[in-house]
């Protein structure tokens, strides 16, 4: 029973919350990819970029005799065996984000084609001609990475709502970090990346709150923050996910996945309560990356280079796809959640007394006794009348005469009578014992 007591009271209402409320959070998010800069806006005048150097980049063909050309524009460069190099080109954050909704491209491999219309198939444009072999007239212009993609920085602006309580705070007015840890499906390769994340991260904690510094994962890594906004390098979301742009794509494919792309689920984890300490004055959130292991991902733009439409530039951007998603729960103080917890409690505290009588009456060994004990027969209480009328000295005689304490208050007495099962023999005999009691206590003549 008093465990019972204990687990509703301690752990279901105080540990696991249960006088609140939680609602799902949902979120809106805005994202900006920007180019590596000498910590400044590139919008602004004089705002130099600061890429890393291509002879730092094993990916890029180097124009010497490490690197031989193929005859898909591609090279073998004895640097880096495993794959095959490309140029390199130079892109803004801008040009290199294809943005959507809730999630953002970020282009790793640009492969240009012009489009040319063949007027052949139309009588005149736009009515078809009878029959077309070859609509467009595909000419490949252009393949490279993008140099150093994984120092370009990728700004989160986010804000949380959850109809239900009615909250609604934008990540200016919060705080949140990066979980850099396992996430169920973690192979080796995975493991050893963010574990080296942690280690080369300084201001790495173990907890989330009141985290002491660490090098081991899992940990948490504070955001780059500016203007009160998040930021991160796009290595450090690719390292917190556990993935490398420089391993193979998928079994099979023999290219890197920097060539063809990967699907990064970005889970924001909004939190406002903690477990054993209730509701917090301000909500917290948790960055988690995570990959969808074997993906691939392209996106295609295509643009007009001529008014009537005949020639077109068709763009294949394929990238590391951020696809940003709420998660958690947010909660508020909630009346008649508190008294729905008490209730069940309550249910469930009558159900086990009723097992154990259950248990007591019909299966236990001793159940005879058992139920003798639980059904406690009551006094007799068809002389309380009678006992009520007596003094109290009365009372303490006749209890004297019975082997009784004489201690307690009147009632108690009376109670103590009729347990013993008392019985007036007549109103004669007790006026008649009184008597008696006089004379026992008068003086001897
Ligand atoms: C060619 O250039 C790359 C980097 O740009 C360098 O690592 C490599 O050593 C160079 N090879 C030769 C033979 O100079
Ligand atoms: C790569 O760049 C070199 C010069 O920088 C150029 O000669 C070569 O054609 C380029 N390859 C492709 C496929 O564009
Ligand atoms: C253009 O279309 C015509 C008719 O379908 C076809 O015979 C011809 O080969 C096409 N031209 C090119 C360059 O593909
Ligand atoms: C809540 O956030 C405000 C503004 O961001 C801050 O001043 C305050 O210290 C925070 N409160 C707690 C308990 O963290």
């Amino acid at each position: 029973m008093f465990f019972i007591v204990v687990y509703i009271l301690v752990y279901q209402l105080i540990g696991n919350l249960g006088y609140l409320k939680f609602d799902a959070a949902q979120n809106t998010v805005r994202l900006t990819l920007q180019e590596p800069t000498a910590g400044c806006n590139p919008n602004d005048v004089g705002c130099k970029d600061s890429f890393a150097p291509l002879s730092h980049l094993p990916y890029c063909c180097a124009q010497n005799s490490s690197c031989k050309t193929n005859d898909d524009g591609s090279c073998s460069c004895d640097y880096r065996p495993t794959f095959k190099d490309y140029n390199c080109t130079w892109l803004s954050g801008t040009s290199a984000a294809a943005i959507r909704e809730s999630s953002i491209v970020v282009s790793t491999f640009l492969h240009e084609y012009t489009m040319t219309l063949n007027t052949s198939c139309f009588t005149s444009y736009p009515s078809a001609a009878p029959s077309c072999d070859e609509l467009y007239i595909v000419q490949e212009k252009a393949q490279a990475f993008t140099a150093d993609v994984e120092s370009f920085t990728l700004l989160i602006d986010h804000s949380v709502t959850s109809p239900k309580s009615g909250l609604a705070t934008t990540s200016r007015d919060m705080q949140g970090l990066l979980f850099v840890g396992p996430n169920g499906n973690d192979g080796s390769e995975a493991s050893a990346i963010k574990a080296g994340l942690c280690s080369s991260s300084s201001d790495a904690v173990d907890a989330p709150r009141n985290g002491r510094a660490t090098d081991k994962a899992p940990c948490y890594l504070k955001p780059n923050s500016a203007g009160g906004l998040d930021f991160f390098a796009i290595g450090t979301l690719l390292q917190a996910a556990g993935v490398s742009l420089e391993s193979e794509s998928y079994p099979g494919s023999g290219h890197s996945a920097r060539y063809e792309g990967i699907t990064i689920n970005l889970n924001i984890d909004y939190s406002n309560s903690i477990p054993w300490h209730g509701l917090q004055a301000n909500i917290s959130y948790l960055y988690k990356p995570s990959v969808i292991p074997r993906s691939t991902f392209k996106t295609t733009e295509v643009t007009p280079l001529s008014l009537d439409g005949v020639h077109m530039l068709k763009k294949s951007l394929h990238g590391v796809l951020f696809e940003v998603r709420a998660g958690g729960q947010l909660a508020i103080f909630d009346f008649t959640q508190l008294l729905l917890q008490l209730t069940t409690s309550l249910t469930l505290l009558a159900l086990a007394t009723v097992g154990v009588n259950i248990m007591a009456q019909y299966v236990l060994r001793y159940r005879h006794y058992y139920s003798e004990a639980l059904y406690d027969r009551t006094a007799d209480f068809d002389n309380i009348s009678f006992l009520e009328r007596q003094s109290e000295d009365q009372l303490r005689q006749e209890l004297r005469d019975r082997n009784l304490p004489q201690s307690g208050t009147r009632e108690r007495m009376i109670l103590r009578l009729m347990e013993y099962g008392y019985r007036p023999s007549s109103t004669a005999s007790l006026s008649f014992r009184s008597e008696r009691a006089a004379l026992a206590s008068a003086p001897d003549v």
